[in-house]
C-alpha cells in the first residue's frame, strides 16, 4: 500500500510536480535561509522535539509533515520564539536567533500564521491589513490600531494594502468586517496581513485545513505566487499530504519528535517509514 492510497494522504494532485517551477535554476538558492540544528524541546518528561536537524534553502517551499503530536507546531513555536528549546541551534541568515525575543525575529523577517485564525474580526478587511503594515512602520499593534487614520502616509499605505488584497482576491471586500468573510477568505486575509510585514521566511501552520477542496487549491496557487513574486521562502505544516506534495520542493517528515526523512516529495511519499507512521496514526484513530 502506498501513501497515495489513503484518502487522507493524497488527492489527484499528489503525483503532480510543479513543472518548470520546482526546477527553476534561479528561484531556489543553495544557501540555507534557515538551519535547525539538533533541536530538542521538552515539556516536563515529554520530549516533543528530539535532536531535530533540517535546512530550508533560500527561495524554496518546504513542507513539514508528520502524524498528529509529532512535534511540528513545537518546531514552529521554537523558530518564531514562543518556546525556548532545551538544546540545539536555530540559524537564520547564518546567525543563531535562539536568544532573540519573538518581535526581533519578526523584524528579521520571520513571520507566521497560527493553527487557529487570529484576526481582528470586527475591524474591516482593509484595516486588518493596515495593522500589518503599520506594525512594520511603527512597531506596535495597539499603537497601529489607534493611529490607522492619522498617518501622513495614509494614502500610500492604503494603496499598498489594496494591492495586497488584490493578490488574494479580497479587494472587493475591503470595507466589510473581517468576520463576514468565509473561512478560506479569513485564512487568506491572515496571510495578507502577515505579508504586509514583508516576511523573508513565512511559517504556515495548517493554513489549508478546514478549507474546501477548491479553496485549498486556490491557496496553493496563492502560495506559489507569494513565493515567486514576493521572494518569500515558505515552510508549511499541513496534514493533507497530497496538498503538500503538490506544492513543495522538499519535505521533511517527523515522527515522535524526530526526523524520519528529508527529501523530494517523490522520495518522501514512497518512504516505508513515512507510510508506517501515518498508518499507525490511522490505526490509533480507529482504535483509540
Ligand atoms: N505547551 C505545551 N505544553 C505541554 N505539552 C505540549 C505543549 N505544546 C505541545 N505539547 C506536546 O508536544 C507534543 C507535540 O505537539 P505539537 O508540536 O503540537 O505536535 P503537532 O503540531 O505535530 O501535532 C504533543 O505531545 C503535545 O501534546
Ligand atoms: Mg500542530
Amino acid at each position: 500500500m502506498g501513501v497515495n492510497d489513503t484518502a487522507l494522504l493524497g488527492g489527484p494532485d499528489a503525483n503532480r510536480r510543479l513543472d518548470g517551477m520546482a526546477s527553476s535554476p534561479t528561484r531556489v538558492n543553495e544557501t540555507a535561509l534557515l538551519e535547525v540544528d539538533d533541536l530538542t524541546v521538552r515539556f516536563g518528561g515529554l520530549c516533543a522535539v528530539n535532536g531535530l536537524s533540517f535546512r530550508v534553502k533560500t527561495g524554496e517551499i518546504k513542507g513539514l509533515i508528520g502524524p498528529n503530536g509529532s512535534g511540528k507546531s513545537t518546531v514552529f513555536n521554537s523558530i518564531s520564539g514562543v518556546y525556548r528549546p532545551q538544546a540545539g541551534k536555530i540559524l537564520f541568515d547564518g546567525k543563531n536567533i535562539l536568544k532573540l525575543p519573538p518581535h526581533d525575529r519578526a523584524k528579521k523577517g520571520i513571520l507566521r500564521t497560527f493553527q487557529n485564525i487570529r484576526l481582528f474580526s470586527h475591524m474591516t478587511v482593509l484595516d486588518n491589513v493596515l495593522v500589518g503594515l503599520h506594525t512594520r512602520m511603527t512597531g506596535g499593534v495597539l499603537e497601529s490600531c489607534f493611529r490607522l487614520r492619522r498617518t501622513a502616509k495614509e494614502e500610500e499605505v492604503r494603496e499598498e494594502s489594496l494591492r495586497l488584497l488584490d493578490l488574494v482576491h479580497l479587494r472587493e471586500y475591503a470595507d466589510r468586517p473581517a468576520s463576514t468573510l468565509s473561512f478560506g477568505q479569513q485564512r487568506w486575509l491572515e496571510l495578507t496581513r502577515a505579508l504586509a510585514a514583508k516576511p523573508k521566511l513565512f511559517l504556515l501552520d495548517e493554513i489549508a485545513s478546514g478549507m474546501s477542496h477548491s479553496e485549498a487549491e486556490e491557496t496553493k496557487e496563492l502560495l506559489r505566487s507569494i513565493n515567486r513574486e514576493q521572494d518569500v521562502t515558505l515552510l508549511v505544516i499541513e496534514h493533507n499530504m497530497g496538498w503538500v506534495f503538490g506544492l513543495c520542493d522538499s519535505v521533511v517528515c517527523m515522527n515522535f519528535g524526530s526526523k524520519l526523512i528529508d527529501g523530494t516529495p517523490e522520495e518522501v511519499k514512497n518512504d516505508r517509514r513515512v507510510i508506517e507512521a501515518y498508518l499507525g496514526e490511522a490505526d490509533h484513530a480507529a482504535n483509540p
